[in-house]
């Protein structure tokens, strides 16, 4: 069988945010608990931070933000929680820290592209994940992307290396294949080439 005649639809959606976590499902729900008397609309909002207004948290995310997708290490967010309870900038403030299940599932999502509703991504949201994909699977790590033929048919694969003008990719059961970049969709043969350091 072509390997690109297998009926996985919306690809995207099964490899990328349908994995990752969610912020109204798995991290609201740990600071509801934990932040609300100061950090929501509901309550009160102090250092300008409303953790359930979601159109201002888009704007707490970012490369440059308190939350960076991709890397939980240089997010302030993350780092505030991690502090000893009696720094000034430690958060939950005046309270209790955080479980440490509780900080790494937060870790979790900000490492998975700080995704704030995984049933319906936005564009940005979903080239971050292809980005963070891209920069961890160049660093060796086993990342699945999702692959179009050119007549549009779908399959989730990591890629094992370019080999002329064909991608070997492997799919989750192991089976290989390889196939000529030309008969991929523009996007994904950019995608193999780019992965090959092309
Ligand atoms: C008792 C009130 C209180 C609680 C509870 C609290 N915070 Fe805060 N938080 C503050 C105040 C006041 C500031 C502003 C002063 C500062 O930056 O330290 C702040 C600031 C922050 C900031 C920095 C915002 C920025 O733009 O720099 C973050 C991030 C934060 N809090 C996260 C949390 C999280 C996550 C929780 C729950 C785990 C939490 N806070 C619980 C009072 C609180």
């Amino acid at each position: 069988m072509h390997p690109l005649r297998s009926t996985a639809t919306a690809a995207l959606l099964l490899c990328g945010p349908a994995s990752a976590l969610d912020y109204q499902k798995d991290i609201l729900p740990i600071l509801k608990e934990r932040c609300w008397n100061c950090h929501s609309q509901e309550k009160e909002v102090k250092g300008g931070l409303a953790l359930d207004d979601l159109e201002e948290m888009k704007s707490q995310i970012g490369e440059i933000s308190l939350i960076r997708p991709g890397d939980p290490e240089k997010s302030d967010f993350l780092a505030r929680l991690k502090l000893d309870d009696k720094e000034d900038d430690f958060m939950p403030k005046n309270g209790k820290a955080l479980r440490p299940s509780e900080i790494s599932k937060i870790g979790q999502w900000i490492k998975d592209g700080a995704i704030l509703d995984a049933t319906n991504p936005t564009e940005a949201e979903l080239a971050r994940i292809e980005d963070i994909k891209l920069k961890n699977a160049r660093a060796g790590g086993e990342e699945y992307f999702s692959w179009t033929s050119a007549e549009g048919k779908a399959i989730e694969a990591r890629f094992a290396g370019l080999q002329g003008d064909a991608v070997k990719i492997v799919m989750r059961n192991r089976r290989e294949f390889v196939v000529p970049l030309s008969k991929l969709s523009p996007e994904s043969a950019a995608l193999a080439k780019k992965l090959g350091g092309e």
